[in-house]
């Protein structure tokens, strides 16, 4: 999807705060943003506890150069559009505001290859400046670098701690997503020597990995619900990690909970995957923490998947919420029987409707020849409803920019431009 600024009804329902406190804070939302692009593998290097450097890598999907001037904006998201999205969120991100918080207090630069792309776009901030993007060979995926965090808020960086405890605090941070994101390579540097490497594993063999002991795994899956609860007892310390739809969160009750269930003694992993719609991902500015609809159940779920008793099924019992929704585009008419015309935020968008639909069944099919041949739109007047549905589809597309063949699927102007050639500016 494009990345967009989020319209102002949005941004007012994201929960406030500050997003970035410390090095381990940049970590997290990097690393996030990394795996949100489908990244395989995922690189951090540190200096001095990353308070003098911060570097991220991954070789996930990239940003389009038409995109990438955007991300450090306010509420620039390619991730959510609507305040109806934000009640089945399935991405680690969705507020549009790490990049703009990170690249507002360092020296920052972000480069980017998209994959559809032959070179890469790199930009640099600094102290909020942004300078325009310039033209780097780069493999494909994105590398962000974080320099001297807080240099313009000295009152920050005076609140930061030592550096070794700034970087066990964000090599923690890198180890709970190693734990979560199993299937992706993990690697991190530390004053330019190599901490971990993490290769792609199982979940087992990841939490062996991550703490040196071996673990105990259950599992238990019923309708949109599933539980995978790692355990090694009888260590030296014990702890307890809660994943909850990926992320890692903190929740008291939670961890008091399974504490008492397997003594204080034992290192304890639970993974839960529910529904989006029964969990409240926008409850915490840095997304520490989430709401469970209906606690409870869950806490009954989990004593049953403890004891071996049956489950019923959670998705009963968590209601669905329905919120009201409203595009931020606007649909006008067609052109000839072949463009389709949409007025968005800042642009005047000519959609090839033929080209929109090649690359839908080409990214469904993975085949050129049957998006080529499957796509009848071309020529065909559309109905009001085939046109937004086209947009939809448009819209949800991984790579809206260009058809399998190359060609670009649309061409916009921007309006600013329209009212500068009429002269009403
Ligand atoms: N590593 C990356 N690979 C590909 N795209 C990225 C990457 N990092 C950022 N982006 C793009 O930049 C946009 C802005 O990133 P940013 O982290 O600021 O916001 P977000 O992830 O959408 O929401 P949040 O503030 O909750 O993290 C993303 O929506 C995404 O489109
Ligand atoms: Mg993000």
């Amino acid at each position: 999807m494009f990345v967009e600024i989020l319209p102002p009804s949005v941004r007012r329902l994201i929960a406030a705060g500050e997003v970035v406190e410390c090095p381990a804070d940049a970590v997290k939302e990097l690393v996030e943003n990394a795996l949100d692009a489908e990244a395989s593998r995922v690189e951090v290097e540190l200096f001095r506890g990353g308070k003098s450097l911060i570097r991220v890598s991954d070789d996930g999907k990239g940003i389009h150069p038409e995109d990438i001037e955007k991300v450090v904006l306010e509420g620039a998201t390619s991730k959510i559009r609507s305040e109806r999205d934000l009640n089945s969120i399935r991405s680690y991100g969705f507020r549009g505001e790490a990049l703009h918080a990170v690249s507002s207090v360092s020296r920052f630069t972000l480069k980017s290859r998209h994959f559809s792309q032959k070179e890469g776009r790199e930009i640099r901030v600094e102290g909020g400046k942004l300078f325009p993007a310039v033209k780097v060979g780069m493999r494909p995926g994105t590398v962000v670098e974080v320099r001297d965090l807080f240099y313009n808020v000295p009152a920050r960086r005076k609140f930061l701690s030592r550096e070794d405890v700034e970087r066990r605090k964000a090599a923690e941070t890198v180890k709970e997503f190693a734990l979560v994101r199993p299937s992706v390579a993990f690697r991190l540097y530390s004053e330019g020597r190599e901490s971990f490497y993490y290769p792609p594993a199982s979940f087992v063999e990841r939490a062996e990995a991550v703490f040196g002991v071996p673990f105990e795994e259950e599992t238990l899956e019923e309708g949109e619900v599933s539980l995978r609860l790692l355990i090694a007892r009888n260590q030296k310390r014990g702890k307890v990690h809660l994943f909850i739809n990926e992320r890692p969160v903190q929740n008291r009750n939670l961890k008091e909970y399974l504490r008492k269930l397997f003594g204080t003694k034992s290192v304890i992993l639970l993974f839960a995957q529910l529904p989006p719609y029964a969990v409240d991902v926008n409850v915490h500015p840095k997304k520490r923490e989430v709401k469970i609809r209906r606690e409870r159940k869950f806490t009954e779920l989990l004593r049953k998947l403890v004891k071996g008793e049956e489950l019923f099924s959670l998705p009963e019992v968590l209601a669905q919420r329905e919120a009201s929704y409203g595009p931020t585009y606007e649909v006008l008419s067609q052109l000839e029987d072949t463009f389709v015309l949409v007025k968005d935020a800042e642009f005047l968008y000519f959609l090839d409707q033929h080209l929109v639909e090649e690359r839908a069944i080409y990214e469904r099919t993975g085949s050129e020849e049957k998006a080529c041949r499957g796509a009848v739109k071309a020529g065909r007047k559309l109905s009001r409803e085939e046109m937004e549905e086209l947009v939809k589809l448009w819209r949800s597309l991984e790579n809206p920019h260009v058809c399998p063949h190359g060609r670009p699927i649309y061409w916009r102007i921007p309006l600013r431009e329209i009212y500068e050639k009429v002269g009403r500016r």
